[in-house]
């Protein structure tokens, strides 16, 4: 899918963190993630015990138009976070960064990826549910403050060759 020809994206560094928590704050306004989270994610982004997959697209003037985030354990891979500009939203740059963290987990040999989504958010899981997530369930109050439940969403990795062994 393309953006008409939108922003590369690009491996997420220390320095997006300022562009990148701008972004953080005007989306998720309730609970944005502090810098130390940031930060800590970014440490587990390097070396040969690589954890993290975080990825930005540039904006306008040094802003971040948009970013996301991986964690991966063993087989299995979490969606950390994903945000897109709310002036670049509905324009496929959100599709593009879970293209990204999905081929991320496939390098990295996952079998399922799992995310949560607040319940109420039927945008982001219009999105999750295009490239395959399925609800597992409902985790309560998981989003603080503000006491929003938590739907928890997985993707099973697609075969090739399903019927081969
Ligand atoms: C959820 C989110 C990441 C999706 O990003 P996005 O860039 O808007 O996603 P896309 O553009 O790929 O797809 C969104 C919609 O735009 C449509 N779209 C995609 N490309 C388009 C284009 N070129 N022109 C018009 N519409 C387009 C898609 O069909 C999709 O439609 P739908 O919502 O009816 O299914 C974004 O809305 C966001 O940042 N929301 C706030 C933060 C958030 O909720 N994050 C998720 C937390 S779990």
């Amino acid at each position: 899918m393309t953006d008409g020809g939108g922003p590369g994206l690009r491996e997420m560094r220390w320095w997006d963190i300022e562009p990148v928590l701008e972004l953080e704050r005007a989306v998720f306004p309730e609970d944005a993630w502090s810098p130390g989270m940031f930060w800590s994610e970014l440490a587990l982004a390097h070396g040969p015990r690589r954890s993290r997959h975080y990825v930005v697209a540039d904006g306008p003037g040094g802003a971040a138009a948009g970013y996301a985030g991986l964690a991966v354990a063993g087989d299995q891979a979490d969606v950390q976070t994903i945000a897109v500009a709310p002036d670049r939203q509905g324009t496929g740059l959100g599709a593009r960064l879970l293209t990204e963290l999905l081929t991320a987990a496939g390098v990295a040999g996952c079998g399922e990826v799992f995310l949560e989504v607040r319940v109420d958010n039927t945008r982001a899981q219009r999105l999750y549910t295009r490239f395959g997530f399925e609800p597992l369930g409902i985790r309560r109050g998981y989003y603080q403050p503000g006491n929003h439940d938590a739907l928890v969403m997985r993707r099973t990795a697609p075969h090739d060759h399903p019927d081969e062994s």
